[in-house]
């Protein structure tokens, strides 16, 4: 059996990444595929308790090395329990953040730099790469605005609170900003970087456009 295709989803908070990630997931089953989709942190019963206390703006204080190690317990739980499994069974992997994310929030909002994130990810998620990682990008203005009125919606809707990150200043989003345009430039083959204030479509059309080359490239007849 040959093994399946992991493609991670990338971006700041209201980046447009869940829409984008439901819209290829209709794309992919249209076409007979079948992806396990899987978000982090949560994604597994174990992670959903972890999401919820990395989340919930009462979480506070949590020291960023506590908040790295609990991304990196989550990801340890969703790579064994729902990743790997799917990966060998031939089937697409389509995971909302992965490493990326911590090397772009703890690495550089956070500022505990990319190194220690990285020797993490070698130890505890055995250097899983991603096959494709699709990196939304839109002006960090766009982004922020997006998420804080999503969550306040979120929070107004439902009760739930996870805006512990949005109430960051806007200095650690720069610096998320950055880390993630570092990582673009370090792994050009992996990262493709979707930037810009593109439509929903546009957005769109590069994602399918990078996900079908990449099914293409992967395919057992070449
Ligand atoms: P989201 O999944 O709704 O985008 O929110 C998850 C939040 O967690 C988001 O603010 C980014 C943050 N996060 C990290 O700081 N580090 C990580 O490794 C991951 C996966 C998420």
């Amino acid at each position: 059996m040959p093994r399946g295709l992991f493609i991670t989803i990338e971006g700041l908070d209201g980046s447009g990444k869940t829409t984008q990630i439901k819209r290829l997931a209709a794309w992919m089953q249209k076409r007979g595929l079948d992806p396990v989709i899987t978000r982090q942190p949560g994604g597994t019963a174990t992670g959903d308790r972890i999401r919820a206390l990395l989340l919930d703006s009462g979480s506070t204080p949590l020291a960023p090395t506590t908040e790295m190690a609990l991304m990196f317990a989550d990801r340890a739980q969703a790579i064994a329990e729902v990743i790997e499994p799917a990966l060998a069974a031939g089937r697409i992997a389509l995971c909302d953040r992965f490493t990326d994310s911590t090397e772009a929030y703890q690495g550089g909002g956070r500022q505990l730099g990319s190194e220690r994130v990285l020797d993490l990810h070698r130890l505890i998620c055995g250097d899983l790469q991603p096959d494709l990682t699709l990196l939304l990008l839109p002006s960090l203005e766009s982004s922020l605005a997006r998420a804080r009125n999503r969550n306040e919606r979120t929070t107004a809707q439902t009760g739930q609170d996870e805006n512990r990150f949005e109430q960051e200043q806007g200095e650690f989003f720069k610096r998320v900003w950055a880390k993630y345009r570092e990582i673009a430039r370090r792994e050009p083959s992996r990262v493709v970087l979707i930037e810009g204030n593109l439509s929903i479509d546009e957005v769109y059309e590069q994602i399918v456009e990078a996900v079908s080359e990449r099914l293409v490239a992967n395919s057992p007849a070449r």
